[in-house]
């Protein structure tokens, strides 16, 4: 386990990571994307760490790709690449560096390394889960097999190396529909997300859609009155969801769509007021590219994706910590579902 004491006094060594209004200033550019929701103060204490992370990505040869919930400093500051678990995924295919630092959760770190086995992958805490990957094994899987005997099974990217590599194909929260109505079966077996897969069996009425009972800790939290009684106070606001979220939440919003469905969406309505049903830095990454929306409302805080700071992605190259590294026979199987589902996703266009 990362020893936090150790890898500060480690960096305070090697490094002058002292806040800098000088060079905040010298920064501007960068704060420029994030100055709505981060004070310049405030970015004067994450400027080092990022002039750090920019030039030791450089050195040695290393790409940061970020997921959608990173916090502003990382996503605006210190990614090459954003977006959503699917663009993710296909980025990764891309990957010309030698090292690939995923900042995200270790899912999105594993699916790298399933795509680019002679890679090195490193996350930047090996502590950043997700309670959707814990809620199933493949002992799970074969459950669900047996009990819906011949049915395929879409299995959620959030899911370990060894589900994906006992499944059939996988999908995100951006192909789910379709991939599923793509199946050949009647019977379709989505695991491990209930709330994706009920989603998907309203918006795929021909298929029948049998799910795993997991859920993802920041989105099963919301409720139908929390979206009513939000809309009965700000009448004309748009009220945006994650489809982890379950059914009678999403029914009460106004669209419902992945990470980046949800960005693009937005850019494309300019709705006054906005509330993002989903993780808090979702709004604050594009506040500053859409000053006419005002976002507003509760979020919650995903604690596994949180565990990714700067200092950490400092550590991380620095250090060469943690590798990611996935037995080569599960990655082999993991990867025909991965890449089923992207080369699907082609497909279908989407
Ligand atoms: P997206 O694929 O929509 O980015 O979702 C990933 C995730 O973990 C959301 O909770
Ligand atoms: Fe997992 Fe939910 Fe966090 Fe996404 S937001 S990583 S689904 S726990």
């Amino acid at each position: 386990m990362l020893d936090l004491t150790e890898m500060r006094s480690n960096l305070a060594e090697t490094f002058d990571l002292a806040p800098s209004m000088t060079l905040a200033e010298e920064m501007r550019d960068i704060h420029a994307r994030m100055d709505r929701v981060i004070p310049l103060p405030d970015f004067a204490r994450y400027a080092p760490y990022i002039r750090e992370i920019n030039r030791l990505k450089r050195e040695k040869n290393a790409v940061i790709l970020a997921h959608n919930y990173m916090t502003p400093e990382i996503y605006h500051g210190v990614a090459d690449v954003v977006g959503d678990s699917l663009q993710l995924a296909i980025e990764a295919t891309k990957v010309e560096a030698e090292t690939i630092v995923q900042c995200g959760v270790h899912f999105m770190a594993e699916t790298s390394k399933i795509l680019n086995p002679s890679k090195r992958v490193l996350i930047p805490d090996m502590a950043a889960g997700c309670s959707l990957a814990e809620s199933i094994t493949a002992e799970g899987i074969a459950e669900m097999r047996a009990k819906y005997p011949g049915a395929p099974v879409v299995s959620y990217v959030n899911t370990t190396a060894e589900v994906k590599a006992a499944s059939d194909i996988c999908c995100t929260s951006s192909n789910a529909a379709q991939i599923v109505a793509a199946m050949e079966s009647d019977t379709v077996i989505m695991t491990p997300d209930q709330y994706l897969a009920q989603n998907v069996a309203r918006d795929v009425p021909q298929k029948k859609v049998v799910w795993w009972a997991g859920s993802c800790i920041v989105h099963e939290q919301y409720t139908p009155a929390d979206i009513n009684d939000f809309r009965a106070l700000h009448p004309g606001v748009e009220i945006i969801a994650h489809p982890e979220c379950p059914p009678n939440v999403v029914e009460a919003c106004d669209f419902s769509g992945s990470t980046s469905g949800i960005i693009k969406y937005v850019a494309e309505h300019k709705p006054k007021q906005a509330m993002l049903v989903t993780e808090c830095s979702m709004a604050s990454n594009i506040a500053d590219a859409l000053p006419e929306v005002e976002f507003m409302g509760p979020c919650n805080m995903c604690p596994y994706m949180k565990k990714i700071t700067l200092e950490k992605i400092l550590w991380s190259l620095h250090t060469g910590r943690e590798e990611v590294i996935v037995d080569l026979a599960v990655a082999e199987k993991a990867r025909v579902a991965v890449e089923r589902m992207i080369d699907l996703s082609k497909k279908l266009g989407l």
